[in-house]
């Protein structure tokens, strides 16, 4: 059976929250690793300033990623989440099939999508999908749905 890695940081909880939904679901048919990127707990001033400076990474935990598919799921930062960065900047995404989850407050968060998508891509990362949530909308029913999709996209893969 092939193994889907989901791979998230999430500070304040939401994005946790929605990749431990997407875990729930994709388990049924897959084996799934469950990964957390993990750093200092820096006050909200500082991850905020951290948020404006493109491109700037933090230190985080040793992430290892093996799967061909990977779900990133990350919260909308301003211009930067700096974790996601690191860890964009230290894993090979060669071929890797990506789908990108972001939860978000309210603004913004198209543009950011598109910038870490592009981001993924100049890794070689095939993004086949984006999944855009409101924190103060985490519908299980559009998760599931788009579980359901990657579940559908992974199984026809590996039959052809
Ligand atoms: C430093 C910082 C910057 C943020 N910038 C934005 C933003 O530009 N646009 C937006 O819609 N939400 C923004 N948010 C809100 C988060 O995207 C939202 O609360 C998200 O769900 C947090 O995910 P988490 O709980 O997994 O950390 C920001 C939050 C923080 C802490």
């Amino acid at each position: 059976m092939l193994d889907i890695d989901i791979v998230y940081f999430s500070w304040t909880g939401n994005t946790k929250k929605v990749a431990k939904l997407i875990f729930n679901e994709l388990k049924r048919d897959f084996k799934v690793n469950l990964i957390e990127i993990k750093s200092k707990n820096y006050p909200y001033i500082i991850w905020l300033l951290l948020s404006f400076i493109p491109n700037i990474g933090v230190k985080i935990n040793s992430v290892k990623v093996n799967s061909k598919v990977i779900v990133i799921c990350m919260p909308k930062w301003t211009f930067n989440c700096p974790p996601i960065t690191s860890f964009l900047k230290q894993v090979n995404l060669e071929n890797k099939v990506i789908y990108l989850v972001i939860t978000y407050g309210g603004f913004d968060e198209k543009r950011y999508a598109r910038y870490y998508a592009n981001k993924i891509k100049r890794k070689k990362g095939i993004v086949k999908d984006i999944l855009l949530i409101k924190r103060s909308k985490i519908d299980e029913e559009r998760i599931k749905k788009f579980t359901e999709r990657i579940a559908n996209e992974v199984k026809t893969d590996l039959s052809t």
